[in-house]
């Protein structure tokens, strides 16, 4: 058994209160989310199913995942179910969420980000691609040289939050070709598999019974929540997240330190650090001695730093462990 910090131990057994977890890489923020989990599991009348845990690559899910099962084994013992507890990304969670609850959306098929970029230039009328406006000399984005800009574009009107009025009239028309080509062929991309999941879950009940049933699964289903690198969430997947606590579940956070004390998006600066210290599958690998540094003293308070409705009050953090 590990043996825990002091603020570790607090933040494991903070299972009634929404909580944001805060420290420096390798200071045992996933360790403790594990810990955290196993103990969700023991109590009594909580079904793994409850409980959906968030990473940002299928390779963390797994090893979330292991230490998860590792610590049950040895701690906690038998317990029924397990594998029906999500650990896993966003967007597989969506996916399914969808695919499950929404008939509409069975038949519905993933492009992945080479499909897509293939889909646009293949469309590249009906896409919107040809038609956007752009301040380069020719006017408009032209096929196969701009499509990787067209999609980034495409993604930003979804995933951030937009002043819609400042955007080019152009631009949002391009937009909704895309959009309307999309459903024609019945696909989602990677953003709209997590947009999509967000509409059913911010629908007005009144609107569609496909949001009744999707809200009501959140509501009489979920009872945790956590988030891994909760720094790098685009504002998209907080209205995911939102949407997931908006009846009550338990929400946990946990990120690292860089974002701390400044606006949002966080994202953004996110994106290039990761960029700089892309290993493997993009992201950060196991973390560097070279990035320890000491956690200062727990400074946030509610209301700072995130868009989460029900922010988490409690905070913990600690220093890099020895
Ligand atoms: N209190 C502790 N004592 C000893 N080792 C720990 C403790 N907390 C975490 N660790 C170990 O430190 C390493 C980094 O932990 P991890 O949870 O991956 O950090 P983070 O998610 O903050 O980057 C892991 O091998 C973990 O088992
Ligand atoms: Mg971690």
């Amino acid at each position: 058994m590990t043996p825990y910090t002091r603020a570790q131990a607090d933040a494991i057994a903070c299972l009634d209160q929404p909580l944001q977890i805060i420290a420096c890489a390798g200071s045992g923020k996933t360790q403790v989310i594990s810990q955290r989990i196993a103990a969700i599991l023991a109590m009594p009348g909580v079904r793994p199913s409850e409980v959906i845990a968030f990473t940002f690559t299928e390779k963390a899910a797994a090893e979330l995942k292991e230490r998860v099962l590792s610590i049950v084994e040895q701690e906690v013992g038998d317990v029924t179910g397990l594998a029906d507890m999500y650990i896993g990304t966003m967007h597989g969670y969506c996916l399914d969420l969808l695919q499950r609850l929404v008939p509409d959306k069975f038949k519905f098929s993933v492009l992945t980000d080479i499909t897509a970029q293939l889909f646009v230039d293949r469309y590249s009328a009906k896409s919107g691609l040809t038609s956007c406006p752009t301040t380069a000399k020719n006017g408009v984005l032209r096929r196969y040289l701009d499509s990787k800009l067209y999609r980034q574009v495409l993604s930003v009107l979804r995933e951030d939050k937009i002043a819609v009025d400042r955007v080019p009239a152009g631009v949002i028309d391009s937009f909704e070709k895309y959009m309307a080509l999309l459903r024609q062929h019945s696909h989602f991309d990677y953003t709209q598999i997590i947009r999509s999941a967000v509409d059913y879950l911010e629908g007005d009940p009144l609107e569609d019974d496909d949001f009744v049933r999707v809200q009501e699964h959140i509501r009489n289903d979920i009872r945790y929540v956590v988030v891994d690198e909760y720094q790098d969430v685009n504002p998209l997947q907080e209205r995911l997240i939102r949407g997931l606590v908006r009846f009550g579940a338990n929400l946990c956070v946990v990120g690292d330190e860089q974002g701390r004390g400044r606006a949002r998006p966080i994202h953004r600066r996110a994106h290039t650090r990761r960029a700089e210290t892309a290993e493997g599958d993009g992201r950060r690998g196991s973390p560097d001695m070279g990035t320890r540094r000491p956690a200062r003293p727990d400074v946030r308070r509610p209301g700072r730093g995130g868009d989460v409705d029900r922010r988490p009050h409690r905070a913990s953090s600690w220093s890099t462990v020895p």
